[in-house]
């Protein structure tokens, strides 16, 4: 799609959405928008998206960029429900597995697009000490905590509101956990900021706060195919994780604590090479994870990028930049073609992949690992950003 085609849909798109508008910075009305030529702000809109079983209302906010993108999040769980990228061609296409529903997001996903909290990743017999005392936590992964536990952060309403940022305005979510909720010690206070940026960069900032000692790790379960067309496997895209080291797990898929160099392994992705060339390979760690479902020992430090995945037959490319020191890299493994697809069909094995950057899983028992504690009147931040482009 042409750019100037492409902004006069933009501008089409938002009038036509004739719903409460969060913000615009240039406060043109939306009608008297489509006049003119080129916006300059990112719309942020705001709809309905149902109500939850118990009765809790969740909107849809839909953030536009002046080139097109579109990233549609919803309260429940901070879930992005729609995130367009554009190919070789300029066409912008949805690139994110998701459901159309609340319903369904309510009845089973696994993770689709979520926030995940407080703990991203497992937690061994969901147990962990902190200045002696031993907290035990739900468990919902065979003995361990996946995720937070049964409900997670993925699984909470988020507050919304508008943070404004130079092109426009993000939208910040927020959700306050109480002090004892699945487990955890301390009241945490988290926010998320998503913030789409005009080239085509979609930035997730975190933060979080307690009123007493915990520990906590944020992260985003989106999960990718960057072909549009979620009926085809993502074994096809080349990815590259720029790690010399992955972290090995046991049968509960918890880390042995080693952190193993990836060369002469089917982890080795610092040249790119095709999720699926070495995935098939006999390797004891790829039948633990049933396939890739690691997490890698990231390079260098400070906010870097650290992994790409590309996938040639649209061109789409996808870079990802983050402060964290891991990203467990999932490939879909669990799908099975029992989850249903909007528009028909079910979601079938590896057809989405996900780059969770986080700290390690199980920090909290492991103490030769980054610390994932969080005490009163420090400050949890840290950044991820997905840009897309074409090549
Ligand atoms: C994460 C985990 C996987 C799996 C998925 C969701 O990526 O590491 O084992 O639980 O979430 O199915």
């Amino acid at each position: 799609m042409n750019k100037p085609f492409s902004h006069l849909l933009t501008i089409a798109l938002v009038a036509a959405t004739s719903i409460f508008m969060v913000n615009c910075k240039n406060e043109t009305p939306p009608t008297e928008a489509a006049e003119t030529p080129a916006p300059a702000a990112i719309a942020i809109a705001k709809t309905s998206f149902g109500t939850t079983a118990d009765g809790q209302a969740v909107d849809k906010f839909t953030l536009k960029n002046k080139q097109g993108m579109q990233v549609d999040v919803i309260t429940y769980g901070g879930i992005i429900t729609t995130w367009t990228a554009p190919d070789k061609a300029g066409n912008y296409a949805n690139v994110v597995l998701g459901y159309d529903n609340l319903a369904q997001y309510e009845k089973a996903t696994p993770y689709f697009g979520a926030l995940i909290g407080r703990y991203g990743n497992r937690i061994a017999k969901g147990k962990f000490t902190l200045d002696g005392q031993t907290y035990q936590l739900e468990t919902n992964d065979g003995p361990n905590t996946l995720h937070g536990g049964v409900k997670g952060f993925d699984k909470v309403v988020w507050t919304a509101s508008e943070q404004p940022v130079d092109n426009g305005s993000a939208l910040k979510l927020t959700y306050v956990s109480k002090d004892g909720e699945g487990g955890y010690p301390g009241t945490l206070t988290s926010t998320v900021v998503y913030h789409l940026t005009d080239d085509n960069a979609l930035e997730v900032s975190y933060e979080a706060t307690t009123d007493k000692k915990t520990v906590v790790n944020l992260t985003q379960h989106s999960y990718f195919n960057l072909s549009g067309d979620f009926t085809k496997p993502i074994l096809d895209h080349e990815l590259t994780i720029d790690a010399d080291k992955f972290i090995p797990v046991d049968v509960t898929l918890i880390p042995t604590g080693e952190l193993k160099p990836v060369e002469k392994t089917p982890f080795d992705f610092r040249q790119a090479k095709t999720i699926g060339k070495d995935i098939e390979q006999k390797d004891d760690q790829l039948t633990k994870g049933k396939g890739y479902d690691h997490c890698w020992v990231l390079n260098g430090q400070g906010f870097r990028k650290v992994s790409t995945a590309y996938h040639a037959g649209t061109g789409r490319l996808l870079e990802v930049s983050t402060d964290e020191p891991g990203i467990q890299f999932y490939c879909g493994n669990f799908l099975d073609g029992t989850l249903p697809m909007p528009g028909g069909g079910t979601y079938a094995h590896r057809t989405g992949f996900c780059l969770e950057t986080q700290h390690y899983p199980d920090s909290p028992n492991q103490s030769s690992f980054p610390t994932t504690t969080l005490a009163p009147g420090e400050k949890y931040e840290t950044k991820t950003t997905f840009k897309f482009s074409a090549k």
